[in-house]
This record gives C-alpha cells, structure tokens and sequence, in this order.
C-alpha cells in the first residue's frame, strides 16, 4: 500500500484546463494569508525536466517508453531530492503545491505505453489532496490555440479525449485518506480559486 504524503497538494488537468493559473491563485491565498507554501510544478526545471521539456517541443526524438521513463526519473528527483526534494521539504512542515504529478504519466504516458507498465514506473506516494480541473476538450484547444504558437506533443483534441479516459482511470481506487476534488474547470477562474481554498479551509492547510 502506497503513502500518502500529508500536506502535499497536487492539481491535475488536461493541456489547458488552468492548473498552472490556478497555481499561481492558490500560491497567492497562501501568501495574502502569511502562510508558507511551496509551489512547483512537473516537468520541473532540473536538467531531466529540461531534457523532457525538448521531447514535448519536439526538439528531442524519443520512445513513449523512454519519456515515460524521463518523467518518472523527474519526478523521483523532485520528490526526494535531498537538498530540496519535496519530502524534504514536508518533512520540514512545509505545505507542497504542485501542478501535475504520478496522474499526469497514468493518463498521458499510458496512451502508448501500457497502463500497468506507467504504474510501476511511477511507485511513489499518493499526494493528501488532488484538485482536478475537469475542462471540456473544446475548451482546452481553445486556449491552447490561443496561447502557443507552436503546439507541443500532446495538443491534439484526439489525445486529450484519451488522456481524459485515462485520467478517470487514475482516479479509481484512491485510498480514503487521500482527499479528491473534481472541479468544473469551465468555471471562472476566481470560481475554480475559490473552490480550491474552500476545501483547504475545510482541512485546515488554509
Ligand atoms: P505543462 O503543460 O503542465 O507544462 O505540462 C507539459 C506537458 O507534459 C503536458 O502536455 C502534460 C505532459 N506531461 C506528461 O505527459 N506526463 C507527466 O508525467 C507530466 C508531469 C506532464
């Protein structure tokens, strides 16, 4: 059984349902209430989140499975790391916002690879709470359309429908202790903040 790290926050979505919006939002709340976070994100800036970075700009050629294999060698580092890892930090009493995590290569990297193969590769602890900004497809190519001149790997209505499928997939069977929050991420902006705040009111992390 999979541990659940306890003040670990993590936002989950499609290219372009907001995650990254919404982290710069909730980072905001926590700072307006003089309370620490760290926010952070996946692929991270280290050197393999920028090796990840040029496969998805398709400035790099790659296999599914060796991308698969970059973010979880990603994430491993992110998490513990012992000089700024994320337990490291939790350990700390720090409180951890991270947009994108192990749900993220369940349902993206599980499209060409197989499912089972994504989850062993991607043995890590379940975050306390997931925030998942469920966007309509349309919605997310619009915004995608609107803000990238170059598309990356992913931005295609077709995955996203499927990367969708597999993200419910990820969802089933969270253990209990594990707080999940679906969020209609055609909402305003503010809407889908205010949501997210309200939940770690209720839990006491804002
Ligand atoms: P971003 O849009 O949040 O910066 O993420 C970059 C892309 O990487 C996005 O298409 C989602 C994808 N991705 C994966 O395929 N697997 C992962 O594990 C992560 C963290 C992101």
């Amino acid at each position: 059984m999979k541990k659940v790290l306890d003040n670990f926050i993590v936002l989950e979505g499609l290219d372009g349902s907001g995650t990254t919006t919404q982290l710069e939002k909730i980072a905001e709340r926590f700072d307006r209430d003089e309370k620490a976070v760290h926010a952070t994100f996946e692929p991270t800036t280290s050197a393999l989140g920028k090796i990840v970075r040029s496969v998805l700009k398709k400035d790099l050629v790659t296999t599914p499975l060796a991308l698969a294999m970059m973010f979880a060698a990603d994430r491993e580092d992110h998490l513990n790391n012992p000089v700024h890892g994320i337990t490291h930090m939790l350990s700390r009493g720090e409180t951890v916002l991270c947009d994108r995590y192990i749900f993220s290569s369940l349902a993206y990297q599980s499209i060409d690879c197989t499912y089972e193969r994504i989850s062993e590769l991607n043995d890590f602890p379940y975050p306390a709470f997931i925030f998942y900004i469920d966007t309509p497809t349309e919605v997310c190519m619009q915004r995608i359309y609107r803000r990238d001149v170059q598309r990356e790997l992913f931005e295609e209505d077709a995955y996203l429908d499927k990367v969708r499928q597999l993200y419910e997939k990820s969802f089933t069977d969270l253990p209990k202790e594990v707080t999940f929050v679906r969020i209609d991420g055609s909402k305003p902006i503010e809407t889908v903040t205010e949501e997210i705040v309200e939940t770690l009111k209720q839990h006491h992390i804002l």
